[in-house]
Formats: C-alpha cells, sequence, structure tokens
C-alpha cells in the first residue's frame, strides 16, 4: 500500500500538562526516528506548548483537538490556527462527534475548519460517523457521505492529500464495542469511492481514512488489515503508553 499508516492519540479531556509531558517522553521514546509509521498526539490545549516541548526532535508530531475559523479576536475562549502553528502543531481533529454531539457543530461549521486549517497550513482529520440509530435505520452510507461531502465542500484536489478523514461510529467511541473489521471496511471503502467520484481515483488513494472506535491492541491487527483502513483515531487506549505504543506496533 502506498498510504502511509497513521496512528493518532487523541487525549480528549484527559492527561494534565505534567501528565501529557510524561506520557509524551515515553512515547518518544518508542518511536524511532526513521519510523514507518505516523504517529501524532492531540493532548488538550493547555498542554500542546509542554508537549510539543518534549517530543521536539523525535518523529512523533503534534496535532490540535479544535480550532476556531478566525484569524484572531473577540472569541473568548477560542484557540486560532496561528496559536497552534506557533506551538508546531501540524494536524487539527474536526469535527469530532463529541463536538457535533455537545457543542451542535454542524457540517458547515466543521467545513469552515477544514478549509480554514488548510489554508493555514495545518493538516485536518474530518471525522464522520453514524450514529445507532442511524445504522439501525439502514443510514450508515448516507450519513457518512453527507458529513464527508459536506466537511469537504469547496476543498480543492490540490490540498486533498493532506486531509484525513476519520470514520468513527458513534456507537463504538469509548463503549468498548468496536465495529467489525468488515463493517469498518464496507464504510472506509464507501468513503474511498465518495472521494474518487470527486476527486478522482488517484486522489482517493493518497487520501487516508482512519479507523476510530474502542481501537485498542486486540483489536487492531485484524482492523490494520483491511485493505482501506490507514490507521487508527484512538481516545481511550491512547492514554496509556504500553497500549498506546502496542498500537503503533500494530501498524509497523
Ligand atoms: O477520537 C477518538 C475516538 O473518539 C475513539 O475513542 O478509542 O476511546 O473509543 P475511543
Amino acid at each position: 500500500m502506498s498510504r502511509k499508516y497513521l496512528i493518532a492519540g487523541n487525549w480528549k479531556m484527559n492527561k494534565t500538562p505534567a501528565d501529557g509531558a510524561d506520557l509524551a517522553k515515553e512515547i518518544a521514546a518508542f518511536v524511532t526516528k526513521d519510523e514507518s509509521v505516523e504517529v501524532v498526539i492531540c493532548p488538550t490545549a493547555v498542554a500542546l506548548d509542554r508537549v510539543s516541548s518534549v517530543i521536539e526532535g523525535s518523529a512523533v508530531k503534534l496535532g490540535a483537538q479544535n480550532l476556531y475559523p478566525k484569524a484572531s479576536g473577540a472569541y473568548t475562549g477560542e484557540i486560532s490556527a496561528e496559536m497552534l502553528r506557533a506551538v508546531f502543531a501540524k494536524y487539527v481533529v474536526l469535527g469530532h462527534s463529541e463536538r457535533r454531539e455537545y457543542f451542535g457543530e454542524t457540517d458547515a461549521f466543521v467545513n469552515e475548519k477544514v478549509k480554514f486549517s488548510l489554508e493555514n497550513n495545518l493538516n485536518p482529520i474530518l471525522c464522520i460517523g453514524e450514529t445507532l440509530e442511524q445504522r439501525e435505520a439502514d443510514e450508515t452510507l448516507e450519513v457518512n457521505k453527507t458529513q464527508l461531502l459536506g466537511g469537504l465542500e469547496g476543498v480543492s484536489e490540490e490540498d486533498m492529500p493532506k486531509v484525513v478523514i476519520a470514520y468513527e461510529p458513534v456507537w463504538a467511541i469509548g463503549t468498548g464495542k468496536t465495529a467489525t473489521p468488515e463493517m469498518a471496511q464496507e464504510v472506509h471503502a464507501a468513503i474511498r469511492s465518495e472521494l474518487a467520484a470527486k476527486y478522482g481515483e488517484a486522489v482517493a488513494e493518497k487520501v487516508r481514512i482512519l479507523y476510530g472506535g474502542s481501537m485498542k491492541p486486540a483489536n487492531a491487527d485484524e482492523l490494520l488489515a483491511m485493505k482501506d483502513i490507514d490507521g487508527g483515531l484512538i481516545g481511550g487506549a491512547a492514554l496509556d503508553a504500553k497500549s498506546f505504543s502496542d498500537l503503533i506496533a500494530s501498524a509497523r
């Protein structure tokens, strides 16, 4: 496969800056300079700077969990792309289902953020995924298509290789229930074919599509063996150095 696996740890609202620095140090020690897998960690906003210093010079890259799509100004509580670049973040998680559910983020708003991140040299990790109700109503592919195309509205073909898609079935996040490899592959293949329809086959083949939702060392090998699964966006199992290192090892 020409796509490089990407293992991204989304720490969500966990770890103080000190705890995050300790975890980052252990991860950086595990990841080799010529690592075959791209490794990204996404701490909370207050831990970004400190974690950034810890991983400096290592092959571990920094990601943020959010940004606000304006250059600067009166947006209390928000974080700009310039601020993320100043701490050397390379990636930003956008459209996570928790942000859609608890903070009312719509496809249109997520799309603004995706475009803004690209304009500001940050690689977006665009998250999409269906709820249990939507899966049971047989709406899985339609929901994912809507969120995918909504999030990518106006994104150019040239920018697409910088975009990472994360398929995260909402019912599998933090629940211990994982999509079977076949269930995940079906959606990943559908996502890639939507990308091919919009941008052409060659571009679609370059875009990495991560799986997220209770991914852990015990199920990583079989998920990563699927043709269209190019890595993982990991929550719970990214909070522990041993399990996150085991996930990286699975992707090697
Ligand atoms: O961003 C990560 C995902 O929401 C997965 O979280 O691995 O705890 O299920 P989880």
